[in-house]
Parts: C-alpha cells; sequence; structure tokens
C-alpha cells in the first residue's frame, strides 16, 4: 500500500517517534505535522488540545493517509479514542507503548513517569501501567520547562542542564529503576535527563515500542508499502519553518523540504 502513514505532534517532539518509524519501516512513506505556532500543549485545557488534535487529523487526511500516529502524550491521552472513533483508518498513540516498554524493562515494578502538565493530569500512564500490572508503583513528575527549551534547539545548554536538573530533584534517589520519557520531545535532552538520574536509572522513550506497534498493525492488516522505491517524506509545520527545519535535519540526519501551514487568526488561540 502505498499511502503514507501521518505523524502528528505539537511541534519537534514526534520526529523522535517519527525517526524510529522510518528506522524500522524504511519503505514507509512519513507526512509529518509540528504545530509549532501553538506549541506547547502541555498547559493548555484538555478541551483545546482535542480541538486541535481534530484539526491537524483533518489537515492531514486531505493526503488520505493509511493510518495515523499521534505522536504527541498530551494529545494521545486527551484525544486519542475521540480520533479513534471519528476516522476510518488506524489511530496510534504513544502512551500505551511506553507503558509497554516501561513494564518490559523494570525489575523493581516502581515507575517514573515525567511528562507536561497536561498527561501528569490526565494520570494516563498510570492507568495504562496498572492495566497491565495492577501493583506496580508509579512515581510522576511534570516538567513544564522541557518543551520549550526543546523547541528553541537547546539540548546541551547549561540553562537546559540546570532546568533538567532542578525539575528532576524531587525523583533523584527515589527507588525507580526506569523513568518514562512521557513527552515525545523529552528524548532529545536524554543526555541531559540521563546524568542526572544516574545509571541505575533506564530513561523508556515510546519511540521504538510506538514504531513496532505501527509496523504490527501494519503487517496484519495487509498494508505495508510494497514499492521498492525510497519514500520522499513530507514536513508541515504551523510556526517558524527555519527552525523547526534545522531541528528536524539534524535529528534525522537527512535534508527535508518544510512546507509552513498558515492557521486561521481564528484557530491561533
Ligand atoms: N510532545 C508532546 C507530548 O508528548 C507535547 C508537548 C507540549 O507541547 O507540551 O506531550
Amino acid at each position: 500500500m502505498q499511502q503514507a502513514i501521518a505523524i502528528l505532534d505539537s511541534g519537534v517532539g514526534g520526529l523522535t517517534v517519527a525517526k524510529e518509524i522510518m528506522r524500522q519501516l524504511p519503505q514507509e512513506k512519513i507526512i509529518y505535522f509540528g504545530d509549532t505556532a501553538r506549541t506547547p500543549y502541555g498547559p493548555r485545557p484538555a478541551e483545546e488540545v482535542i480541538h486541535f488534535t481534530h484539526q491537524i487529523v483533518d489537515y492531514l487526511l486531505q493526503y488520505h493517509p493509511k493510518m495515523i500516529v499521534i505522536a504527541c502524550n498530551t494529545a494521545t491521552a486527551v484525544a486519542m479514542e475521540e480520533i479513534r472513533a471519528r476516522v476510518p483508518i488506524p489511530v496510534v498513540g504513544v502512551i500505551h507503548p511506553g507503558a509497554r516498554a516501561a513494564i518490559k524493562t523494570t525489575r523493581k515494578q516502581i515507575v517514573g513517569v515525567i511528562g507536561t502538565e497536561g498527561t501528569i493530569k490526565s494520570r494516563a500512564y498510570e492507568f495504562a501501567l496498572r492495566q497491565i500490572s495492577p501493583t506496580i508503583q508509579v512515581v510522576t513528575k511534570a516538567c513544564p520547562l522541557f518543551v520549550p527549551l526543546v523547541e528553541r534547539g537547546m539540548f546541551r545548554a547549561d540553562q537546559t542542564s540546570q532546568v533538567v536538573a532542578d525539575s528532576l530533584a524531587d525523583l533523584q534517589g527515589a527507588p525507580m529503576d526506569c523513568l518514562i520519557l512521557g513527552c515525545t520531545h523529552y528524548p532529545f535532552l536524554s543526555d541531559v535527563i540521563g546524568s542526572v538520574m544516574g545509571p541505575q536509572v533506564s530513561l523508556i522513550s515510546s519511540a521504538d515500542e510506538t514504531a513496532r506497534e505501527v509496523s504490527t498493525i501494519l503487517y496484519h492488516k495487509g498494508m505495508l508499502a510494497t514499492s521498492p522505491v525510497m519514500p520522499v517524506h513530507q514536513f508541515f509545520c504551523s510556526g517558524d519553518p527555519l527552525m523547526f527545519k534545522k531541528i528536524a535535519q539534524s535529528w534525522l540526519n537527512e535534508q527535508i523540504r518544510v512546507t509552513p501551514v498558515v492557521w486561521q487568526v481564528s484557530h491561533i488561540i
């Protein structure tokens, strides 16, 4: 099947998932939407995030994708079920894959979760983890300052290290053996997060397990790409295309073309 996989996020975070899908499924064409004009989603009310997610899905449906990947934990937590009920193609989120990856890794049955305010408030990871392992202990912490740093490309700056150290101070010394990066932006900061948490804590990103879920669904539905011609991916963003392109090219290690999308003023809240 030659239709694309559509991936969306509030900004560059979903590229961490896109990169893993590209690696595990190199024949699949990706269309990616980063809503950089309205990032961050984390502090916004759930209704607003739901509204934005529907808008982006409508935008992407013009390209007739075969699957939608909501590569944003905040949007997965509040909007995935509505989107699934509305669109006639498979919709994959990032929370259940992240929870599965943590369950596979933890030996102590104590898992930490960091994410945006919206994701942590929704308790979606606690529900997903306990659905699989009811007695698991979960320690959570919202880190609202991380996403703006990533959107500015500040992955290793001194300011970033300080913000990460301050934000994670409560979790240091907690008895967890793995920490879910419950926001797709956070793998951009994994060196800094890893050095703050120490080697005894494994960092879990949902990217790998999400790509595996995408691959499994496409295989079982007979929807895998069959063309031997390497796909040309498409990228859209609603904010500054230059910053998006700079971050995306360095993360993906390839040259890309970014098409700016201008929301009507009434769409920008
Ligand atoms: N990358 C998104 C997430 O996984 C959104 C972050 C934000 O915009 O606050 O939650």
